[in-house]
């Protein structure tokens, strides 16, 4: 009749049950594939630092404004020559801009820009 004893049937299919949930446990705890691309890469002068910090700071570091002395936002030339000093009061200190706000996600992209070596103008 049968050629395995119903024990050895039974430790087969449940050994099977198991395996195959495991597997599908496995595959849950599994993170999300990465993006390719991640948020914040690819970030440009023109299109993301330029606006951004002509909205955040350029009402106190312009030409004629009340911290232009310190620092005057003037195109990508003054932002590439004070690149350190920008980098800590905005992403390291957090000081800047002062009295306002800045997005968690624009400061990962103005990271991004400075960690790309500043060079996508
Ligand atoms: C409300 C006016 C105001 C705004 C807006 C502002 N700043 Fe400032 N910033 C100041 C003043 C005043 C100082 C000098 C006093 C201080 O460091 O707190 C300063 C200092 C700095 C310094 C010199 C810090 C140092 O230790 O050398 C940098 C760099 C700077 N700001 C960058 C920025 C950047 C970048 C932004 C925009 C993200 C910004 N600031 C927005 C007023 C402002």
């Amino acid at each position: 009749m049968l050629k395995y004893p119903i024990t050895t049937i039974a430790i087969a299919f449940v050994y099977l049950l198991l395996a195959c949930c495991s597997k599908k446990q496995a595959e849950e705890i599994k993170p999300d594939q990465p993006p390719t691309e991640k948020p914040g890469t690819n970030v440009s002068f023109a299109s993301f630092v330029q606006p951004l910090l002509q909205t955040k700071c350029a009402g106190c570091h312009a030409p004629g404004r009340s911290a232009a002395a310190i620092w005057s936002f003037n195109g990508y030339t003054s932002v590439t020559a004070n690149a350190d000093r920008i980098k800590d009061a905005v992403l390291v200190k957090k000081s800047m801009p002062l009295g306002g706000t800045i997005t968690a996600s624009d400061l990962q992209s103005l990271q991004a820009w400075f960690d790309q070596g500043t060079l996508n103008n």
